[in-house]
């Protein structure tokens, strides 16, 4: 009952050139059931608009401002990217979490935002290498979502999306196992249910972290597996759509 979907995160890659290749590619390649989208770099959303609109696949962003508007130099707001036809923005990676400060606090506030600007906010949970050997995984995650919760309610979920990405996973080669992912998103979705039955039900909960053409099947296959958010892959038409595929 719940539509899988694939979303691409090109994190800072591409260029005017390379991006246009990719992005007929991913338009004219797309078949099957799962909902597919590319998150690009800001500057690069007026192309994506240019070659999707019109297309099964949306585009979004990879962050957005938790500021409506004003003096935040560098910053780019909701409304922003709802003038581009965003569909998603995705909030707290762990690259924003580690790298650019990104606290729960300022994850909730920038989830808060894209919903008002009616954009469906992916917000991204997981857990360091040494948080899972130490054993406090689902703490980890469920204190980066109860942060979100405690600022937007449950039913803002109703039109949100979560990612859980173990950090430990993205980038590395290194997958979680089908079981070990499925164990954390039965995890998480069983967190939501203690709010809202419904709201578990139909949210979508995709795994991040080294999806690949040749592991995205049996992750995709796990009952609380929704589909991915795919980082190096999705750099690669025929890889990507490969894994949209497997969805
Ligand atoms: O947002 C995507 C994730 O960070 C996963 O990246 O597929 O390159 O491991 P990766």
């Amino acid at each position: 009952m719940r539509t899988k979907l694939v979303a691409g995160n090109w994190k800072m890659h591409g260029s005017l050139a390379t991006n246009l290749g990719l992005l007929h590619a991913v338009r004219d390649g797309v078949k099957g059931p799962a909902e597919v989208a590319v998150c690009v770099p800001y500057p690069y959303l007026a192309q994506a608009r240019a070659v999707l609109d019109g297309s099964g696949v949306a585009w979004g962003a990879q962050d957005v401002s938790e500021h409506a508007q004003g003096a935040w130099t560098g910053e780019v707001s909701a409304a922003m990217l709802a003038d581009f036809g965003c569909r998603y923005a995705l909030v707290g990676h762990s690259e924003r979490r580690s790298f650019f400060g990104d606290t729960d606090a300022v994850v909730a506030a920038k989830f808060a935002a894209a919903l008002k600007a009616g954009l469906t906010p992916v917000l991204c949970v997981g857990e360091s290498l040494a948080e899972r050997e130490a054993g406090v995984t689902g703490e980890v995650v469920t204190r980066q979502i109860d942060a979100v919760l405690a600022n937007s309610g449950v039913a803002a979920f109703a039109n949100a999306v979560v990612a859980y990405e173990p950090v430990w996973a993205i980038g590395t080669g290194r997958t979680a196992s089908p079981a070990q992912a499925q164990e954390v998103h039965a995890l998480i979705r069983a967190r939501f249910a203690r709010d809202s039955a419904d709201v578990a039900a139909g949210l979508r909960i995709l795994y991040g972290g080294s999806v690949k053409a040749n592991n995205a099947a049996e992750l995709f296959g796990q009952i609380d597996i929704d589909g991915g958010l795919i980082g190096g892959a999705s750099l690669v038409a025929a890889d990507f759509l490969a894994i949209c595929s497997a969805a």
